[in-house]
């Protein structure tokens, strides 16, 4: 498993905006989606499909690329904070598909729960899908989405984890169970807490977007 820690300037200023408990709820969301707007733009370098040809400029013939219209991508956001992480992703990401998963963690056991799964039956063959939360805290929750999709018969190879924290208990669960996969994140903390939380953390990412 490649763990990626893009080392930019703007991703230490969102983390640092979104780690500060005096940010208030709207610039907590913007931040996110700021954040999550940078890790795709990282995470998409050299692997979405380009096609290549040429155009006439006001001046001349000019060589071009494009990202492929005809190969699939597909955007997953895991509810609640992942909406906000992904709000800019249609923007980044030309022609995707956006199917929602609703993943809460039981405050006391942290075992999650899908309340929400709007995954295809089947996703189109090689179809590139970036899955969107937050935070990996113990990874039950991350585990628990990519399952859905390995019964979906879908390789890690095509699957793109996008998160602002993450933490060991979550790399290491990921990286035993989904080899292969690509975690891009905005920062890796060093421990999470008997309550679940991610030290230093950003606190309740759900909450401290949405109230
Ligand atoms: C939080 C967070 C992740 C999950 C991470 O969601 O947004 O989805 O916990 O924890 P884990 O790695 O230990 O499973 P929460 O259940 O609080 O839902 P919310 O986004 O709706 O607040």
């Amino acid at each position: 498993m490649l763990v990626y820690v893009p080392p930019h300037p703007l991703i230490k200023h969102w983390v640092s905006v979104l780690r500060n408990e005096q940010t208030p709820c709207p610039i907590f969301r913007n931040a996110l989606a700021e954040l999550g707007r940078l890790l795709m733009y990282e995470a998409a370098r050299d692997w979405l499909p380009t096609v290549s040809g040429e155009i006439q400029s006001p001046l001349a013939v000019a060589s071009v690329e494009f990202i492929d219209p005809r190969e699939p991508l597909a955007i997953i956001p895991i509810l609640r904070a992942g909406l906000a992480l992904a709000e800019h992703a249609s923007s980044v990401l030309p022609a995707t598909k956006t199917y929602h998963l609703g993943i809460s963690r039981n405050e006391e056991t942290l075992q999650p729960t899908i309340y929400l799964n709007k995954l295809p039956e089947k996703f189109a063959d090689g179809c590139k899908i970036f899955v969107v939360d937050p935070m990996l805290a113990t990874g039950g929750t991350m585990v628990a989405a990519l399952n859905l999709l390995k019964d979906r018969g879908v390789d890690n190879k095509h699957i793109k984890v996008i998160s602002a924290v993450a933490a060991p208990p979550a790399l290491q669960k990921l990286s035993e169970q989904f080899p292969g996969l690509h975690v891009y994140t905005g920062i890796i903390d060093p421990e999470v807490n008997e309550k679940g939380f991610i030290i230093p953390g950003l606190g309740d990412a759900g909450d401290r977007s949405y109230g």
